[in-house]
């Protein structure tokens, strides 16, 4: 009874490992020997909920500019500027909530006709079940619209070959500063290798 008890709980921490271990992606062949479990492996949906703060003020902005056109700033959608980010995710709306990841990629504004954005941009988790795992987002995002949606189109560690869609609100926005902290809804499809 002891010894099934033990080997239930090894198992655990196997799957645990094998699923959420922050060193998944590290270590010598762990691609190739995921890949031969896959047979074995169900798809399973995931949902994650979490904020993403961006900050344009103050001495350390997480949200830079980095390029734009000569007729940017004539274009009332702003077409042609680039930025780089790498804001915070957080648990919560505001900034002295955990954090759990960072939001790293960059953007465009990439219409004529309305003020949106292309985005390309990784969520790379830091703490937590999905360590060291990242989630690759890909989208359109007319952000002055409440509700958007983007895609996931991959992903690593306990996300590889994810799938998905991600809802975004804006939870707060300071016109002074252009701060702002954005909700996530990520809804994705991945495999459990247990
Ligand atoms: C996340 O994983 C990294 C790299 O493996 C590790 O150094 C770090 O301590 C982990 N962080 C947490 C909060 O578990
Ligand atoms: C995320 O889900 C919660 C319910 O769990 C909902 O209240 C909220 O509006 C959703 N946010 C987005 C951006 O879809």
């Amino acid at each position: 009874m002891a010894g099934k008890k033990y080997l239930f709980i090894l198992i655990l921490v196997s799957a645990a490992i094998l699923t959420h271990g922050h060193d998944i992606t590290t270590e010598p062949n762990s691609i190739k020997n995921w890949f031969n479990k896959l047979h074995d492996a169900k798809e399973k949906i995931t949902e994650l909920q979490f904020y993403v703060q961006d900050i344009l003020s103050g001495p350390n902005p997480s949200n830079v500019q980095v390029a734009r056109a000569s007729s940017t700033f004539t274009s009332p959608t702003f077409f042609g500027l680039v930025a780089v980010l790498d804001d915070p995710v957080r648990t919560g709306p505001t900034p002295d909530s955990e954090i759990i990841g960072r939001a790293q990629g960059l953007f465009a504004f990439a219409s004529l006709e309305e003020t949106s954005l292309h985005m390309t941009f990784d969520l790379v988790f830091t703490s937590g079940d999905y360590n060291g795992s990242s989630i690759s987002i890909v989208g359109h995002n007319p952000y002055l619209n409440q509700n958007r949606e983007m895609s996931v189109v991959g992903g690593t560690g306990a996300f590889r070959f994810a799938r998905g869609v991600v809802a975004v609100n804006t939870v707060s926005f300071d016109s002074s500063t252009g701060d702002a902290f954005f909700q996530y809804n990520v809804t994705v499809l991945h495999y459990t290798t247990i």
